[in-house]
């Protein structure tokens, strides 16, 4: 099966690449292909010939969106439904990567693929009107949405703590809860996704649920960090985008691929940390 991954930098991209090493991979880069661009999509779509394209390309600047929409929609919905477009000429699957922001937080119980959505920030907006584009462009489709996703590079929350431990004490925010995922643990599971022809929308999300605060907590005491963790309120940190206090993702839709616990995710990445030497 040859496959296509845009966004190859990115967090979800590195783990892809890492997994397909050897196999008949295509890996892009934003410099290598802009997603948002139709005629570029096509002619690489065209001349490649995946079975596949995996897109793993996002806008992720969640605050940057709400003052300046046009970035965001451009990559998370322009861009899909340009991949969409492109694999439906040439008969591939599109794989498109969406997002727990889809959902308003206001759910007292895990959210499955057929809650409705209704997103409270611009990013969660855009990334709902990708999935909406990809849909309509190419039925071969597998729409993933994911959540709180991090890696052993990249920006991302964990590696943001350990970059604060120096600090007298790092105050987290305790009342959102969500779905920490490793990106490794979502790249394993999108890949068993892609052989089931199982066309449609999946929730794919670490297992479990925590709160950024204990996400934190966990984190320090597998590191040995000793810096007080402080739990505080949302109200306490305002942020431009609004965050769905609870978002965490279930699935109820088969096959069901399920991915490993969060705190599993946290151990194999505090793992990778070490060895890369950046938990110096
Ligand atoms: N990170 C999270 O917490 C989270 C949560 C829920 C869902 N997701 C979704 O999961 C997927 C993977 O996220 P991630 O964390 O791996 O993202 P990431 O690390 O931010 O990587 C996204 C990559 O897309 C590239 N990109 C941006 N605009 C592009 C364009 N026009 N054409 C091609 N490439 C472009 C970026 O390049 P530059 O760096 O050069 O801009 C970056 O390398 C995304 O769909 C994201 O929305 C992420």
């Amino acid at each position: 099966m040859k496959i296509l991954v845009t966004g190859a930098a990115g967090q979800l991209g590195r783990s892809l690449r890492l997994l397909l090493e050897g196999t008949d991979l295509v890996a892009l880069e934003r410099a290598e292909l802009d997603i948002a661009d139709l005629a570029a999509v096509r002619r690489v779509v065209g001349e490649t010939r995946p079975d596949v394209v995996l897109n793993a390309a996002a806008y992720n600047r969640v605050d940057d969106a709400e003052s300046d929409s046009g970035p965001a929609f451009r990559v998370n919905a322009v861009g899909p439904r340009n991949l969409a477009l492109a694999t439906a000429e040439t008969g591939a699957d599109v794989v498109h990567i969406s997002t727990d922001y889809v959902f308003d937080g206001r759910a007292s119980r895990p959210y499955h693929e057929y809650d409705a959505p209704a997103p409270r920030s611009v990013y969660g907006a855009s990334k709902l009107a990708g999935e909406k584009a990809v849909r309509e462009a190419n039925p071969r489709h597998y729409v993933v949405r994911t959540a709180w996703v991090y890696h052993e590079t990249g920006g991302n929350f964990p590696r943001t703590m350990l970059s604060l431990r120096d600090r007298d004490e790092i105050r987290v925010v305790h009342d959102q809860v969500g779905s920490p995922t490793y990106a490794p643990h979502l790249a394993e599971a999108l890949l068993r996704l892609i052989e089931t022809n199982a066309y449609g929308t999946y929730h794919m999300a670490g297992r479990g649920q925590a709160s950024w605060y204990d996400l934190t907590c966990r984190l320090f005491g597998r590191l040995g960090v000793a810096t007080p963790v402080v739990p505080v309120t949302t109200d306490e940190f305002p942020r431009p985008a609004e965050r769905p206090p609870f978002s965490v993702l279930t699935s109820i839709q088969e096959p069901r691929i399920e991915l490993p616990p969060w705190e599993d995710g946290l151990a194999s990445f505090c793992e990778r940390l070490g060895r890369l030497g950046e938990d110096d």
